[in-house]
């Protein structure tokens, strides 16, 4: 299974930090952002990753990460994205890279307090399909959110006005080689992308979408700078990416 961080996008509602450098290259605590969603991946078991940049600075990644050896990896891999053409957009780009094997596609400013290695080795023995993690937000606006039918997920809401739960799918998305299909017949939305939360909803109406409940805590540190000071006040607190 191949890993995928998507550090694209302007990150505009982070402004003016954002004007001078790159979102995921903002402090969380006592690393830059990016540090944590590669953590999570490693920790999770994967080892083959590829970095998807864009926006302001993207040279500055290689300078900061080169091979990976910090995580203890052999090597990186880069892609570079031009523009901010969605989220969705980014994941095309990383179809060489995965070269026919399922993905774990992790936003490179989401933070996360546990492991997700449970859910990962979840969707090495799933057959086909895709899996993704949701967590219980106070608001529900700011995200993808789900509305539950048992096991299932009825469908996905990108930012609802009026949302139906408070179920946030989070910034983790596991999918079989097929998402590459999906991302190719996709429109962009109102806002201009290629929606993530179409290619979920794709899965869903395929009747291949599985979830898990995310424990511990999770945070999206590029919503808000609230969002952002939050993160960084948990993280120095109490830490992040916990092994067990
Ligand atoms: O954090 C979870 C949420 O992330 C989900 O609940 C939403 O369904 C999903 O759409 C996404 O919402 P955001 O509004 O937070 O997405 P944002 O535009 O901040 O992009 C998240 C990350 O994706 C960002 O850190 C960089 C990457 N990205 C984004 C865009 C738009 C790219 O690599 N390329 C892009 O073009």
């Amino acid at each position: 299974m191949k890993g995928i961080i998507l550090a694209g996008g302007l990150g505009t509602r982070l402004r003016p930090l954002t004007d001078i450098t790159n979102k995921h290259l903002l402090p969380i605590y006592d690393k830059p952002m990016i540090f944590y969603p590669i953590q999570t991946l490693v920790n999770a078991g994967i080892e083959d990753i590829m970095i998807v940049c864009g926006g302001n600075n993207a040279g500055d990644f290689l300078r900061l990460l080169g091979n990976g050896s910090i995580f203890g990896l052999k090597h990186l891999n880069y892609a570079y994205q031009q523009g901010q053409g969605g989220i969705a957009e980014a994941v095309g780009l990383a179809e060489h890279f995965a070269g026919g094997d399922k993905v774990v596609i992790m936003l490179g400013d989401n933070i996360i307090e546990k492991n997700i290695k449970n859910a990962a080795e979840q969707f090495e023995k799933q057959e086909s399909g895709a899996r993704i993690l949701l967590k219980e937000v106070e608001n529900p606006r700011e995200y993808g959110i789900a509305e539950l039918d048992g096991d299932k997920i009825r469908n996905i809401e990108e930012k609802p006005k009026n949302p139906r739960t408070s179920y946030a799918v989070i910034g983790v998305y596991m999918y079989d080689n097929k998402v590459f299909d999906i991302v190719k017949s996709l429109k962009p939305s109102q806002r201009g992308e290629l929606e993530i939360t179409d290619v979920n909803n794709a899965y869903i109406n395929m009747g291949e979408m599985k979830y898990d409940f995310l424990e511990g805590y999770w945070a999206d540190a590029g919503e808000s700078i609230e969002a952002l000071l939050e993160a960084n006040n948990f993280v120095k607190k109490y830490g992040a990416n916990k092994i067990d």
